[in-house]
């Protein structure tokens, strides 16, 4: 009786081995029986190598059971590994110039056949994938995308750990924390009608941290968001979380300089170089339309207002008129876009509340094919196609609204562009900071200003004067981390005293008592010599998905949600029995 223990990996056999014997332990992958020999490609996280089953080499009875082996049945085998003739190397394989001649080989397990193909060259249904993860799992991408995930923390714990931070962990049994989604609540049974929030964040137990005086903190932390999912979004997800004390942005920002300097250096060989890039918030939002661009490639916006307002056009003229503007982008080389082209793009600007899309497209005999041809002067024309660096073949969309609209729609456009048009260079990891946020935003759903961050950072000193005046334009010690037009992670100075945090309050619209009762305890905690501290936190399910080149976070957390926040494999969430509801003294109202 052979025993389990391997001494290699199927994926590692190689051509020095040759002559040698080898004991591998894995999972059918296929067999393929000629009759006189019957080769198995047996597979482990490390790959898959083939066994050849010969009754010159092996007894009737082992040659016997790998005729009988089938997909994804368990066997640990011993045999001698081999050079392939030239004629028969299998160039697919990593491991193709080699065969192992099995000897002996022991059945450790059968397997039903199973619901999806093991194998990443087959596109199964991802409902399927993720009731079967446990399936999906042994696929040789998935083993990959959470090795690479693993070896990112293992970066992240060894570089923190050599800068002296300390990792702490935090409740997940809490109260509500502030970063503005939904909290999910645990019910508690030994104080029934009251609840426990998970945490979205740890961020107010971090900085109590700093006023305990663990001046370096991080944790890789579980956060708990209830939210609509998307593809970079998930109810639970994994941050790593940072706070430090006496400290200002300059600091943080070079802590997490050098840990990501150390997970491009550890997981993809790559050295960034530092300090990373830096561009204001109002810069991106008026080059990009987004707060987290993907500069991979250009198509830039460009204010056009100044043109527009004696253009004749009256959509433009009135927009200018009502204190908007008139931007647009160039789409180089995409004037052939056919009318059901352009009209879908019309209709995908509207889904940001734009109310319509010009164009402009100059063929390549110059002539220019316009939405507004009856008032393209010939200098309104001569005027755009300079102020835009137009060429023939390109093509100019514009939008005019207010900006805060023309911004977001052009933005999203420009993506949308950029994507169908398949201009985004892969490879490329464009990772920058982008700074001075704006404090507040104006939340069209509560009718008032609400923190863009967390009501727990600090605004510029030379913007207080504008606090009680003018809040839109107050900005923010905070600033953001983006990846390649994701926003990997953002942090800020937070407010230390609690005069200033109470005014915060105030100017989000938080009463005195609601403020005591959700956050009292902070508040009375900053009475007690609260140091200057600030922080950060990235997202280790985005940072994994973009450098394992992945579309969803799905790929790349072991047991994700599926759409509905719920799990297709454990068939979570559940419904409980009706004595452990007594316990709790919930009645349900379905
Ligand atoms: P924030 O809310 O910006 O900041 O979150 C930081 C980072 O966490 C990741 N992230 C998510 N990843 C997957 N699914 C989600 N639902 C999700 N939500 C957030 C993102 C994001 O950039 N306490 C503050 C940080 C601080 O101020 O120190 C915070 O949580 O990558």
């Amino acid at each position: 009786m052979l025993s389990c223990k391997r001494d290699t990996y199927c994926g590692l056999v190689n051509e020095t081995m040759a002559g040698k014997d080898v004991h591998l332990s894995g999972w059918v992958q296929r067999t393929r029986d000629l009759g006189g020999v019957v080769f198995v490609w047996l597979r482990d996280r490390e790959g898959l190598v083939q066994l050849v089953f010969d009754e010159a080499v092996c007894s009737r009875e082992t040659f016997e059971l790998g005729r009988a082996l089938r997909g994804e049945y368990v066997v640990t085998t011993v045999g001698e590994v081999r050079l392939r003739a030239p004629e028969a190397v299998n160039k697919e394989l990593p491991t193709g110039t080699v065969e192992v001649f099995v000897r002996e080989c022991e059945l450790l397990n059968r397997s039903e056949t199973p619901p999806i193909y093991i194998d990443d060259k087959v596109d199964e249904n991802e409902l399927v994938r993720l009731k079967y993860r446990y399936l999906d799992l042994r696929r040789p991408s998935m083993q990959r995308n959470l090795r690479m995930r693993s070896k990112l923390l293992n970066a992240v714990r060894s570089h923190m750990g050599s800068q002296g931070f300390s990792e702490i962990e935090t409740p997940i049994l809490t109260k509500s924390t502030p970063e503005g989604a939904r909290d999910f609540l645990v019910p508690s049974r030994l104080h029934p009608g009251t609840f426990y929030a998970l945490p979205q964040s740890p961020q107010i137990y971090k900085q109590l941290l700093m006023l305990a005086g663990f001046d370096r903190y991080y944790q890789v932390a579980r956060c708990f968001r209830d939210e609509d999912s998307r593809a970079d979004r998930q109810p639970e997800f994994t941050q790593v979380d940072v706070e430090m004390s006496f400290i200002d942005e300059k600091d943080i920002q070079a802590v997490i300089e050098g840990v990501f300097q150390r997970m491009f250096r550890d997981v993809m060989g790559i050295e960034l170089s530092l300090p990373l890039p830096r561009m204001t918030y109002q810069y991106a939002m008026e080059n990009y339309g987004s707060d987290k661009p993907d500069t991979r490639y250009e198509m830039k916006l460009v204010d056009v207002s100044d043109l527009a307002k004696g253009s004749g056009f009256p959509v433009f003229e009135t927009a200018v008129a009502e204190g908007g503007r008139v931007r647009g982008i160039n789409a180089k080389g995409a004037a052939d876009m056919t009318r059901k082209q352009i009209d879908a793009l019309v209709d995908y600007v509207k889904t940001y509340r734009a109310k319509g899309l010009a164009y402009v497209a100059f063929q390549e005999d110059g002539a220019a094919r316009s939405s507004f041809n009856k008032f393209l002067t010939e200098e309104f024309t001569a005027a755009l196609r300079e102020r835009m660096a137009a060429a023939p073949g390109d093509i100019l969309f514009f939008v005019a609204d207010r900006d805060a609209v023309v911004l977001q729609s052009l933005g999203a456009l420009r993506q949308e562009i950029a994507r169908r048009r398949g201009i985004i260079p892969e490879g490329k990891y464009n990772l920058f900071w982008v700074t001075e946020f704006p404090l507040f935003e104006f939340s069209e759903e509560d009718g008032r200003y609400v923190a863009m961050h967390h009501p727990f950072t600090s605004w510029m000193p030379e913007d207080e004067q504008y606090l009680d005046t003018d809040m839109g334009r107050v900005r923010a010690r905070a600033y953001d981390l983006v990846l390649n037009g994701i926003e990997m992670g953002s942090g800020s100075i937070r407010i230390h005293r609690s005069d200033m945090q109470a005014r915060m309050f105030k100017m989000i619209g938080l009463s005195d008592e609601e403020a005591k009762h959700r956050f009292g305890f902070l508040l009375d905690a900053f009475k007690y010599g609260t140091p200057p501290h600030g922080g950060f936190a990235f997202g280790v399910d985005r940072l994994t998905m973009i450098l394992t080149g992945s579309d969803s976070l799905r790929d790349v957390i072991a047991f994700p949600k599926a759409q509905g926040a719920n799990c297709l494999m454990m068939d979570t969430p559940a419904d409980v029995k009706p004595d452990q509801l007594e316990l709790l003294k919930i009645k349900l109202d379905l």
